[in-house]
């Protein structure tokens, strides 16, 4: 296998996941999955995973809809990829694509489909997972869909009602369908969009009948697998054997990092001349995550603080600047005893409320005794190098 450090991979090169595999299929039995994760641990791969392994009997469909602007786009997608699925002898199938050649719409894969007037996108979507009942060889009809809160996003700028009633009928349809089931993940956290629908009258709690499952970094034998084979794939070599095992510990298990480091030593020809120890290794790490040409797109975690926290924004920043400077983990109390200093106007609610935000969105994490620190090492190293903090030698706040 070569590094391929955020490119699609073969199933054959997607190392782990085996038991989040087992128990995602196993869940899947009972109801639908809210797949959460940071950015770039590998959900998406996750996804290619189990459809790849999914019993012969299930129809999985799995479609990046990120791009997606509108409910009836989404549905003329979701009718493209339950066609091949709809039996062949009812009358749903031939009237599907006879509407489209009818009535002129996009071609996608084996049909053409109408372009649905904005009303019927509902009925029609409605229609098409009932008939799905029919074909008595599928047991499940799973629908992967990556990327999802971008789209619900994009709908939601120019039409927050129909990005209302989108999450709405979805949900009805999984309550009365037994087949169905669908799993929703993405880089953007689900709850930010249903918050801004919020904001503007929704009232509906669209997902809480799907279990929320984190998509974890590998485990640590995997990750240090992955060196080890990338190291072998590509002809390197370790001056020692702890040497996988220390870099996929420094690289947190994110198998994007470890592409990223093994391509990097492949770009120098002096990673060939001899064996590679601690210190080659550390230099790659200390260039991903200081290099101003941000190769691991480690920028992104302030860059997206502004949508993420709107006019909260200075105050998540100055959380996470506590955090990130700490050298040891600290209460939540002192957290916020340290952060407020600079805005000693914001109400202790607000602050709570804003550090359980961070912590939802993979910043931060609490440890068993209820202490916080960052959940990776990586984000927090290029934290307080990015923001030129000083790592404070931290014990109680006075
Ligand atoms: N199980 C795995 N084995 C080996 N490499 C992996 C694995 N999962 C992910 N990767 C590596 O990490 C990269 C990112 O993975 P992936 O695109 O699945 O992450 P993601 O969580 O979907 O990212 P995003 O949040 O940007 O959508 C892949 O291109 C690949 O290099
Ligand atoms: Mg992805």
């Amino acid at each position: 296998m070569k590094p391929n450090p955020g490119g699609i991979l073969q199933i054959s090169d997607i190392v782990g996941r085996d038991s989040l595999i087992a128990y995602l299929q196993s869940t899947i039995e009972q109801q639908s999955i809210l797949l959460v994760a940071e950015r770039r641990t590998g959900k998406t791969h996750v996804l290619e995973k189990f459809r790849a392994m999914a019993p012969d009997n299930w129809a999985v469909i799995k479609r990046d809809i990120g791009a997606l602007r509108s409910a009836p786009e989404f549905v003329q997608y979701v009718m493209a990829d339950l066609y091949p699925h709809l039996e062949a002898k009812t009358n749903f199938r031939n009237w599907l694509q006879g509407l489209g050649e009818q009535l002129g719409g996009a071609q996608i894969g084996p049909v053409k489909l109408p372009n649905f007037a904005p009303k019927r996108w509902k009925q029609i979507l409605g229609d098409a997972i009932a008939h799905l009942d029919e074909n008595n060889a599928i047991e499940r009809v799973v629908f992967l869909w990556d990327e999802l809160p971008w789209m619900l996003e994009i709908i939601a700028k120019s039409n927050p009602q129909e990005a209302m009633e989108l999450l709405d009928t979805l949900r009805a349809l999984r309550q009365q369908h037994a087949k169905l089931r669908m799993v929703f993940t993405g880089s953007l956290g689900l709850h930010h969009i249903v918050r801004g629908l919020k904001e503007q009258g929704y009232n509906n709690t669209p997902v809480n009948d799907m279990l929320a499952i984190e998509v974890k970094p590998l485990a640590l034998a995997d990750a240090a697998g992955l060196v080890a084979r990338l190291f072998a794939d590509n002809k390197l070599s370790a001056a020692a054997p702890e040497l996988f095992e220390d870099t996929a510990k420094a690289l947190d298990g994110i198998p994007f990092y470890i592409h990223h480091v093994v391509s990097a030593l492949l770009k120098n020809s002096a990673s060939y001349a001899q064996p590679l120890d601690w210190q080659a290794i550390t230099a790659v790490i200390d260039h991903g995550i200081h290099s101003s040409d941000n190769p691991w797109d480690l920028q992104h975690y302030e860059e997206r603080t502004l949508a993420y926290y709107g006019k909260q924004r200075p105050e998540a920043l100055a959380l996470l600047d506590v955090v990130a400077s700490s050298s040891t983990n600290l209460s939540i109390a002192d957290v916020i005893k340290r952060a407020k200093a600079a805005y000693p106007l914001v109400e202790q609610q607000q602050w709570i409320e804003l550090t359980r935000l961070l912590e939802r969105d993979h910043y931060f994490q609490r440890h068993a005794d209820g202490e916080l620190g960052f959940k990776f090492t990586v984000v927090k190293r290029w934290w307080v190098w990015h923001r030129g903090l000083e790592t404070v030698q931290t014990g109680p706040a006075t």
